[in-house]
């Protein structure tokens, strides 16, 4: 059995007031969550949500991280950072890290090496454009995607990375991916897992589904054989909404 994960995607919002007061209300009912949830807070909070999430077992993600180890890079955040913070996740490759910072293939895995050498447990989104849907060209693309920035990986170091399937067509859209579209991607990776690393592998990663997440789509999504749980945005940042969510897993 693959543990379940629910990751609260917070992307670069709220005030340190509202994040703090989201942590609390999503933290009131911490005692019920049968699976991992993971929030990833905007940087300058991880500190402060950490020790409001004290005691719980709920756990945060760094959004990113630099493909530099460490020194003149104004502005950006290292792995070694994030470890020194005892964060224990990393979001990588997000597709609005993708798209709107034209991180490549080879920056990608720069920044897996480097987060797995720090001892973070990265979550590395994937996922096709619309144009790629439309074309029927998704399985191509996500498979190049795991073969530049994850298959160079040793068996050790891809069994610590957790895997977010997000169609970019259905990140913030409310239109979700089909239960069965995204069985088919999930299950599709977890072959390709299965043929660069053998099936015990394969069947040992978790691979999260992203885009359009909500109370009302996630216990459909999340009963899919391959599906082990979800990376929200949107709805993460309704702690109604998001602890809805959590418990449809
Ligand atoms: P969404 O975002 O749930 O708002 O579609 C998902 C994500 O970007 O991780």
């Amino acid at each position: 059995m693959r543990q379940k994960i629910i990751a609260g995607n917070w992307k670069m919002n709220l005030t340190l007031e509202e994040a703090i007061r989201l942590a609390a209300d999503i933290k009131s009912e911490a005692s019920s969550y049968r699976h991992q949830v993971i929030l990833c807070p905007a940087f300058p909070y991880l500190l402060a949500l950490q020790n409001e999430l004290k005691g719980t077992n709920i756990k945060l993600a760094g959004q990113n991280c630099a493909d530099r180890e460490n020194g003149a890079f104004t502005g950006e955040v290292s792995a070694s950072m994030l470890a020194s913070m005892s964060v224990p996740y990393v979001l990588i490759g997000h597709s609005e890290r993708r798209i709107y910072y034209h991180e490549s293939h080879e920056v990608l895995k720069e920044k897996m090496d480097l987060s797995l050498r720090y001892g973070l447990l990265p979550i590395f989104c994937c996922g096709e454009t619309k144009d790629i849907r439309i074309d029927e060209k998704q399985d191509a693309f996500v498979e190049k995607q795991l073969e530049e920035s994850l298959f160079h990986l040793s068996e050790d170091d891809i069994t610590k990375v957790i895997i977010a399937y997000e169609p970019v067509w259905a990140i913030g859209t409310g239109l979700n991916a089909s239960p069965q579209q995204a069985q088919d991607m999930h299950h599709f990776i977890r072959q390709k897992i299965s043929a660069r690393y053998g099936v015990g592998i394969a069947e040992k990663i978790i691979i999260l589904y992203g885009g359009s997440v909500k109370p009302d789509n996630a216990r459909e999504l999340f009963s899919q054989q391959d599906v082990d749980g979800g990376l929200v945005g949107g709805a993460s940042l309704k702690a109604d909404d998001f602890k809805k969510i959590i418990q449809a897993v």
